[in-house]
């Protein structure tokens, strides 16, 4: 595995087009994006896509989304960029939106894990628009982490992570957004959001029709991707409202992560996020790596606020709070 620094962007060219070769080669490159650090493969190459859920350790029948350059390249996946698709693309590409449309009849069944269906995203990140448009290839990335982990969000989350299983990080410092892309489903009359990001239900309802929220049967149906536990740190999580929730403190090493609250009375450790959405979602899986970095054996998290801009967050702390 190999190290790139690409945190001066004006210096970047050699190493991504060094990266670039690399995919073309049918080889894995971890690299940024504005949410989080993708784990890329020529979504061209079946070998390539093989690769990445050996790498992760991803069951296979849990599909990738592909990353493109432009809506051109985009379309050209699809059987039918629908009218929803055109919206939706207008509005927040490039940005942390994935969209799943019908899959055009070229493009590898491994990548949507034999589903008649695509996921295509053009993330906002200058280092990920350069290997993307240098690649010259539709690439398949996945969050770069072992499947049911903390997503990274460094790029020394990722090599601590998959070490010798990818052979390019491209090193662009931490990611902007923090958690995983709003995932929505515009093959249909309306829109389906199968997972929440920072990118709310109120922003996509704006633009486009929008189903009621689904049940979790429909969901894991249509985005198989949907496990239970997911996101998840090696510290056991668990979620309070009220300090006197959090059990077993005198005997297991806690840190606690607040958001209204100071510090607690008995935890080694609390780091208080910010009480804004998008700037705790900024923070968030930074913060689970470094607890599970220094040791603890529990983290204990202030149960984030009701409302449409915490739903992304509340979401992924519940997946990772889930035992079972
Ligand atoms: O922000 C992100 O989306 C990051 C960056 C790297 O782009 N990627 C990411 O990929 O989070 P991954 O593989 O960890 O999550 C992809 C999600 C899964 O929940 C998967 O089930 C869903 O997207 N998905 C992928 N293809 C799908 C499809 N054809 N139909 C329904 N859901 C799909
Ligand atoms: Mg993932």
């Amino acid at each position: 595995m190999k190290v790139l620094d690409v945190r001066d962007q004006a210096h970047a060219g050699a190493s991504i087009v060094e990266a670039a070769a690399v995919l073309r080669r049918g080889g894995l490159v971890a690299f940024p994006t504005e949410t989080v650090y993708g784990l890329g493969g020529n979504a061209a190459d079946p070998a390539a896509i093989r690769r990445i859920y050996e790498a992760k350790g991803r069951p296979s029948w849990n599909p990738l989304i592909v990353h493109v350059a432009a809506i051109e390249a985009a379309r050209e996946l699809t059987m039918r960029f629908t009218p929803l698709a055109e919206k939706l693309a207008v509005a927040f590409w490039p940005g942390p939106l994935t969209i799943v449309l019908d899959r055009a009849p070229g493009v590898p069944t491994e990548v949507s894990a034999g589903l008649p269906s695509i996921a295509i995203r053009i993330p906002n990140q200058p280092i990920a628009r350069m290997l993307l448009e240098a690649a010259r290839v539709p690439v398949a990335a996945p969050s770069a982490n072992r499947s049911t982990e903390l997503s990274p969000t460094r790029a020394e989350h990722v090599s601590r992570g998959l070490g010798d299983a990818v052979d390019v990080i491209l090193d662009g410092g931490p990611t902007r957004v923090g958690i995983e892309s709003t995932v929505v489903d515009a093959t249909g009359e309306l829109a389906v959001i199968l997972r929440p990001g920072t990118i709310t239900r109120a922003q996509i309802e704006a633009v486009v029709p929008t189903a009621a929220g689904s049940s979790v049967s429909d969901l894991h149906r249509r985005s198989p991707g949907q496990m239970e536990r997911h996101y998840a740190p090696r510290a056991r999580l668990i979620l309070f409202e009220q300090t006197d929730e959090i059990s077993s403190l005198q005997s297991v090493r806690t840190a606690a992560v607040t958001h209204t609250l100071d510090s607690i009375d008995g935890v080694a450790r609390t780091v208080r996020l910010p009480d804004d959405a998008l700037q705790y979602a900024a923070e968030l899986y930074e913060t689970l790596h470094e607890l599970d970095q220094q040791g603890f054996a529990q983290i204990a998290v202030e149960r984030p606020p009701s409302g449409d801009a915490w739903e992304a967050v509340r979401d992924r702390l519940g997946r990772a709070a889930h035992r079972g």
